[in-house]
């Protein structure tokens, strides 16, 4: 079978984001816009991939992992001159090329791998991903003759009144011949209009050879969707967020309301635990089976949950490890800390991970009893069963050693007791 290798155009300013930040370093649901393209590339067995960038171009590279090359399109001449800069990287290259938009995260995997296979099967020169959207405004459009052959695609501002009303749109997607690519992109002319070199006048080129130009429409238009505004990307949050609720609901996890619970992609929960209502959980957090989080709870990245553990009422934890049958029930902050096994977290306790210049470790053993509204103040360690009084604050560097209770301000020993 053909080599398949991807190419993602990603150079472009994004001028209408207004943003100092490159538009597909704008994050949706946790992940940068590009790494949802990169994903989808890597997963349809891309053999190698190129993206290509332009406008702050480091800040780009820099979040991109190893093994993804990339090129600088210098001048911003449009998508059709942004492959041609990709250009040096497959000169012996025989296979097929996908190209992808840094900017459209909704891609799913499953309809590129049909495209491909579409694009194989068929043996065709181009197989263009399309989309029949009912909101088409400045995407370009599918030109088919009375053969319902694809002819051209049309960008908008170059469409007739009635070119203006097709609505299949190209989503930007395509599937090349990688040979006939490069031959053909040498031949497109400037657009006089926006005084760029559009990829999609490929498609008129190839069709003017009489070569097979296919297309593969996918059932859900909004894959198309690429970001170019605040809006676009706060659509395209939408949608993700709703895919990805799905997928935990299907794997038995409950989302008591899912118009209110935001989950980041890639965050792993385990079966029967319950989400409930407002409820923030971000990019890398990892939480175990039959836990109760919410409502009103925001775990952030890095924490990671263990089995039967409840988080509740306005509750924040932060790269920390949280100990099975553990409860943290009410307004409680925890940061950089490791909670024991069956701990109880009282309302109110905070740890205060912050000196004002580094960030410090809070070590909780299991059985522990954190007494209502303490703060710990980081670096701390509270022994296995030992417990603190309500109101205690225990100051920076303190070590609770098992089984012992410590109240007060600042925190000390209770003599002569002991801990449940
Ligand atoms: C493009 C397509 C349009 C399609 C739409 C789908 C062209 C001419 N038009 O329009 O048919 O419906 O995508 O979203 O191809 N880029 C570069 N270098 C450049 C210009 C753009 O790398 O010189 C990159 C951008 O960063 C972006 C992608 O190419 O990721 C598409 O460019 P954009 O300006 O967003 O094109 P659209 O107007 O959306
Ligand atoms: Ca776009």
């Amino acid at each position: 079978m053909a080599q398949l290798a991807t190419i993602v155009l990603a150079a472009g300013k994004g001028t209408r984001m207004k943003s100092a930040t490159p538009k597909v370093l704008h994050e949706v649901c946790g992940q940068p816009l590009i790494e949802y393209v990169l994903d989808v590339a890597h997963h349809v067995g891309s053999s190698k991939t190129c993206v290509v960038l332009g406008h702050e171009l480091e800040k780009v590279q820099k979040r991109l992992s190893k093994g993804i090359l990339t090129v600088e399109q210098k001048k911003l001449l449009g998508t059709g001159d942004a492959v041609k800069t990709a250009g040096k990287f497959f000169k012996d290259f025989k296979g097929n090329i996908l190209i992808l938009c840094g900017d459209t995260p909704l891609l799913k995997v499953e309809t590129i791998k049909a495209l491909i296979k579409r694009h194989r099967k068929t043996n065709a020169v181009v197989t263009i991903l399309t989309a029949v959207a009912d909101n088409h405004q400045g995407y370009g459009r599918i030109i088919r003759n009375n053969f319902a052959k694809v002819v051209a695609i049309r960008e908008e501002n170059d469409c007739t009144e009635d070119e203006k009303d097709i609505r299949e749109i190209n989503s930007g997607v395509f599937c090349f011949n990688g040979q006939a690519l490069f031959e053909n992109l040498k031949k497109i002319k400037v657009n006089s209009r926006k005084g760029e070199y559009y990829l999609t006048d490929l498609v008129a080129l190839l069709a003017e050879q009489r070569l097979c130009v296919e297309t593969f429409t996918t059932s859900e238009p909004e894959e198309a969707w690429g970001v170019n505004t605040r809006e676009d990307l706060a659509a395209c949050a939408f949608i993700m967020r709703k895919r990805i609720l799905s997928t935990l609901m299907l794997d038995g996890i409950t989302i008591v309301d899912p118009l209110t619970t935001m989950i980041d992609s890639h965050v792993k929960i385990g079966q029967d635990s319950v989400i409930k209502p407002f409820t923030v959980i971000d990019r890398d957090v990892k939480i175990g089976k039959n836990c109760v989080i919410g409502p009103f709870a925001h775990l952030r990245p890095g924490t990671r949950i263990d089995d039967t553990v409840e988080i509740g009422n306005f509750a924040e934890v932060s790269r920390s490890t949280v100990g099975t049958g553990t409860f943290m029930k009410h307004f409680s902050f925890l940061g950089d800390a490791m909670v024991g096994r069956h701990v109880n977290i009282g309302a109110g306790t905070v740890t205060a991970n912050y000196d004002g210049q580094e960030k410090h470790r809070t070590v909780i053993g299991d059985g522990a009893f954190i007494g209502s509204d303490s703060i710990l103040v980081a670096p701390v360690k509270v022994g296995k069963k030992a417990m603190t009084g309500a109101g205690s604050v225990v100051t920076k560097g303190k070590v609770i050693p098992d089984g012992k209770i410590f109240v007060g301000v600042p925190a000390r020993q209770v003599p002569g007791r002991k801990a449940l």
